[in-house]
């Protein structure tokens, strides 16, 4: 390892000297103590970051430090990762070297190489290949960067400088082609042997890169549209329009990248085309509206304006600048830049810069006369001050000033000093408000300055806002009149109001709301991309002041913008990172005791990582290992980490996990089965995942939550229709249908045609595969359907269907069953003589010990309750009180005997309606109050109102005008439940259920989806 690009990565690249001096090379940088630091001569703060960074050197460079799965290939290592890549080559290097003898060709060639590599490694690029006069680099890859499309492009624009420079054999000046492209690649694999072994990249942007490397003019940098939309307005580019290119269907565009932009700050320049309006941090401008009102009578401030990337530092200080424009002040902005740590002064020489309109091509005579006009608002002293600031610009001033004269410790402080005073001449005339942004960037000489600043703005009417990132150790907190102000994440409601103001007030379907809101967890800056992202996705139609969806909503994919900075979060852990990976599999929240069976070895090292993860703000921890449970701070962090795996690597852990919870955790199993499902269908078990959304269906529908009960169903459902045609598929989808159609029954209500979907296709499959018993169920169903809506024609049918079938089967039980049917029509259809008839015949076959159980199978009451009862309600409409009282009472004696409360329930609302027409009252009132028990104690509402319904008739025959009421209300009861049943059959379950692994319903692949897309356009 490079100790000097080490140190300058940490943005200490001052101290490269006293590392040389001392040999200090990387193989003794472990050994490193702070008091060996302090005899370099370091100050606190370098000494404690580069105490810090060795030890994280420590664990990123041990392999076996990693408690990770054992990787059986190198294939594993490859990752999908966004990247951009650059193709470089030599102009005309053919006629070149057909011109130069081949030894100095070759040294021409070692001169451009070395040039590019300088300046690629510079931005931290890397070298994929040389290929003769070509070279492609990588811009994010082994660690990405928040930036990385941004350094290929300066990058790129620097190559062009440095090579056009270059002195070698060749006549003339040596010219550069540069192609910059972006995009989703597979990289990490290493192919080829030897000298020729290489990172290979699969994907379309390397292709693409080199194509536009082609179009480009000697000397220029030609930039893809992802690119493009990366860098927003950091370049000037130049539109080069649309070019058909050789590999790619459709034309692509193009531009020339052809500087740097020149902009006040970072934030303006990712910012330029619109701003979303101002949402939140009400307090923290009150208290800086506060500090500022103090500044401006002269008693400086200084505010610290933290939080981490995203969050609305930059927003927020350009923010308060806008809400004071009006009053009278100076306002003065340093930014810093991260390709700027080793440069001194780098902010405050850029302010200076643009502040006098200096343009990088001017004469040094004009320049130096904006120089003097912008110094000499301040100071009178130009005589000495020019020449200082002058050489901090590097504009030479040839005669028109005398030499500086000075040592350089000496040029240095004075040059301090009249920035300072530069400063303070400024807030002597007018109010200042000066921003010093990323201050986690500043070079060394900056820091100090601020320093002094700091003491110098304390006596006069300045307010000092300085932003910075959380790593940054400001060393001004708890000092006197410095505030600091820690912005933290968005509240919902904050969130949602961004959402609409970036969506421009249209309003976007609840769900999409849901998920962006979900996924943000209340950073703007992920609110404003995911939000544009979905906009610009054609999920979304627009219909008048709202947006709808053109389909079903699919997990939203993580922006392209966000993407660099999310995945440079993980790379900064070093393998710590396949932790997080693994983590990520398992869900947003995930426990430490599966997490350590998935792992598989060495606990300790584990330990340490989890501890790096927190450390490093990607997971909150709760409760200890081994009962810690860990969440991903930020759901796009979780998602960046599951979806850099390769999807043969996400399944591998998906099957390992769900093995896991079977083989060591069979309680989670047992109670969370939907966790073990979504894992095994991650992994394309779908047999396995199907068994287990079942079970979850199961589950559900016994603690009658029939949503989860339906959704869990139509997961399994989803699932056996991804196994091959067959008898396994056909049995699987088979069984879960039969369950699928009672829940969704009772979810939906009978009306909805759907539910007669359901058993028509299970009636299906049950015929194909000539499964007797599953086909009665499955026509049971159909004549249920038919029956209950009343079409007696069609379920008369059926139910003779049912008896034929029950007759053939020779299962007396599905014969008892058919002919309950054929009797029930027959009640519905006023056949009196058919109901008697069948009802004879089901007393005759029913066998307590035999039959009780048909009740819970089959429509919910038992067979022989409703034999004597609705047999009794015939005699009872036939004239024969007598016999029907009999029966009535023994179908409800049976109804108390069986326990079983919906038949008792059916027993009593059935004799009823038969001592209704008998005319006994007493017989009805004293049923419907057995009905108020049974129903009171069970918790059945319908039963409960038939009971009042009841109990109101028997009030209103007694002249009690109250009961009319009560039947009145419960009429009015039912029709608003018929109607949200109604609204419930047309609205899909599965949005409304959350799968419990935590990756809300993320994921998906593609076939599942469209399995998903299959069910619901046959619910419509
Ligand atoms: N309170 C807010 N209201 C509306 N938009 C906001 C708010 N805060 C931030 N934003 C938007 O979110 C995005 C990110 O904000 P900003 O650039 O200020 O973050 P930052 O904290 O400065 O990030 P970095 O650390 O990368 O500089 C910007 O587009 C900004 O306009
Ligand atoms: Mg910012």
């Amino acid at each position: 390892m490079d100790v000097g690009a080490w140190l300058r990565g940490l943005g200490l690249g001052q101290y490269e000297g006293a590392f040389r001096e001392n040999e200090i090379e990387s193989d003794v940088l472990p050994e490193l103590t702070e008091s060996d630091l302090e005899k370099l001569g370091l100050p606190l703060g370098p000494r404690k970051r580069i105490l810090k960074a060795i030890a994280s050197l420590g664990r990123a460079d041990k392999p076996s430090g990693t408690p990770g799965l054992a990787r059986p290939s190198t294939e594993d290592a490859a990752e999908r990762r966004q990247l951009t890549v650059m193709f470089c080559d030599l102009a005309g290097s053919t006629a070149l070297s057909a011109r130069l003898d081949p030894e100095d060709m070759r040294q021409v060639i070692r001169a451009y190489q070395d040039a590019c590599s300088g300046v690629i490694a510079r931005y931290d690029g890397f070298i994929a290949k040389f290929m003769g006069d070509g070279i492609l680099a990588y811009f994010g890859f082994p660690r990405a960067h928040e930036d990385d499309a941004e350094r290929a492009v300066r990058a790129g624009l620097e190559i062009a400088c440095v090579v056009g420079a270059l002195q070698t054999r060749a006549t003339g000046k040596l010219q550069v082609r540069i192609g910059i492209a972006t995009g989703l690649v597979v990289v990490g694999d290493l192919v080829g042997s030897g000298a020729a072994q290489e990172q290979a990249v699969v994907g379309d942007t390397p292709n693409l890169a080199a194509r536009l490397q082609a179009l480009a003019e000697p000397d220029s940098v030609v930039v893809a549209a992802a690119t493009r939309r990366l860098i927003g307005d950091r370049f000037r580019l130049r539109d080069l329009g649309r070019h058909t290119v050789k590999g790619l269907a459709e034309p692509v565009e193009a531009w020339i990248a052809e500087g740097v932009a020149s902009s006040e700050s970072r934030f303006e320049a990712a910012n330029a085309a619109r701003l979303t309006g101002f949402v939140g941090r009400e307090a923290e401008s009150e208290l800086l509206r506060e500090r500022q009102r103090r500044a401006w009578q002269g008693e400086g401030q200084i505010a610290l304006i933290s939080g981490e990337a995203g969050i609305g530092k930059s927003r927020f200080s350009t923010w308060l600048a806008e809400q004071i424009a009006e009053e009278p002040h100076t306002r003065l902005r340093y930014q810093c830049s991260p390709f700027h740590r080793d440069s001194a002064l780098h902010p405050f020489v850029q302010q200076l810069e643009r502040a006098a309109q200096i343009a990088p091509d001017e004469s040094s005579e004009s320049k130096l006369d904006k120089l003097e006009a912008i110094l000499r608002l301040a100071t009178a002293r130009t005589q000495e001050v020019v020449p200082l600031i002058a050489s901090l610009l590097s504009i030479p001033w040839g005669s028109r000033y005398p030499p500086l004269g000075l040592a350089p410790a000496q040029q240095r402080r004075q040059t301090l000093s009249a920035l300072l005073d530069q400063m303070e001449g400024l807030a002597r005339q007018n109010p200042v408000l000066m921003l010093f942004e990323d201050a986690h960037w500043a070079d060394a000489t900056s820091l100090e300055l601020l320093n002094l600043a700091i003491e110098r703005v304390r006596r006069l009417p300045v307010l000092l806002l300085i932003t910075f990132r959380p790593e940054f150790e400001a060393p001004w907190k708890g000092l006197p009149d410095v505030a600091t102000v820690l912005l933290g994440r968005l509240d919902h409601s904050q969130a949602e109001l961004m959402v609409e103001r970036v969506t421009g007030g249209r309003k976007l379907p609840a769900e999409v709301m849901t998920q962006i809101v979900a996924k943000t967890d209340g950073v703007p800056l992920f609110v404003e991309e995911l939000t544009k992202n979905v906009l610009e996705s054609g999920l979304l139609i627009e219909d008048g002041q709202r947006y709808r969806l053109d389909g079903p909503l699919p997990p939203l994919a993580i922006p392209s913008t966000l993407q660099d900075s999310l995945m440079a979060r993980l790379d900064r852990l070093g393998t710590v990172k396949e932790i997080a990976q693994i983590g990520a599999t398992m869900g947003r929240e995930f426990n430490y005791a599966l997490l350590n069976a998935v792992v598989g070895r060495d606990e300790a090292s584990l330990q340490a990582a989890l501890a790096q993860l927190v450390e490093a703000e990607l997971l909150f921890p709760a409760g200890a290992p081994p009962d810690a449970r860990y969440s991903f701070k930020h759901a796009l962090v979780q998602d960046t980490a599951y979806e850099s795996l390769l999807k043969s690597r996400r399944q591998v852990l998906h099957q390992r996990i769900a093995h896991t919870i079977e083989e060591r955790f069979p309680a989670l199993a047992e109670a969370e089965p939907e966790v073990v499902a979504l894992h095994y269908s991650r992994a394309g078990l779908a047999d396995q995942a199907c068994l287990y959304y079942e079970r979850a269906g199961d589950r559900a529908a016994a603690r009658s939550a029939y949503a989860e009960a339906v959704a869990h169903f139509e997961a399994a459902l989803a699932e056996a229709r991804q196994l091959p045609p067959g008898e396994d598929r056909n049995r699987h989808e088979l069984a879960v249908l039969l369950k699928y159609g009672p829940a969704i029954l009772i979810f939906r209500g009978v009306q909805s045609p759907e539910v007669e979907q359901v058993y028509q296709r299970a009636y299906e499959i049950a015929e194909a595969s000539h499964d007797e018993h599953k086909l009665f169920k499955a026509l049971w169903g159909l004549w249920f359907c038919a029956n209950m809506n009343r079409r007696t024609g069609t379920a008369r049918d059926r139910a003779d269907q049912l008896v034929a079938l029950g007759r053939r089967s020779e299962d007396e039980a599905l014969f008892l069953e058919a002919i309950h049917c054929r009797w029930s029509t027959a009640f519905f259809r006023g056949d009196i003589a058919r109901l008697l008839a069948d009802g004879r015949e089901g007393i005759r076959h029913y066998d307590l010990e035999r039959h009780s159980r048909l009740g819970a199978e089959f429509g919910g009451h038992d067979p022989g309750v409703c034999a004597y009862t609705v047999l009794g309600l015939g005699l009872a409409q036939f004239g024969n009180p007598r016999e029907a009282k009999d029966l009535l009472d023994r179908g409800v004696a049976l109804g108390e005997m069986l326990k079983h409360p919906t038949s008792l329930a059916f027993a009593c609302m059935n004799a009823m309606t038969a001592y209704q027409i008998i005319g006994d009252r007493n017989a009805v009132s004293r049923l419907a109050q057995r009905m108020f028990e049974v129903a009171d104690r069970f918790n059945l509402p319908p039963q409960r109102s038939i009971a009042t319904f009841m109990s109101g008739w028997t009030s209103a025959c007694g002249d009690d005008l109250a009961g009319i009421k009560i039947i009145l209300d419960l009429t009015d009861a039912l029709e608003r439940l018929q109607s949200q049943l109604r609204a419930r059959s047309q609205k899909p379950a599965a949005s409304k259920t959350k799968t419990r692994a935590g990756h809300d319903g993320q994921h998906h692949s593609s076939r599942k989806t469209k399995a998903k897309v299959n069910l619901r356009r046959k619910r419509k």
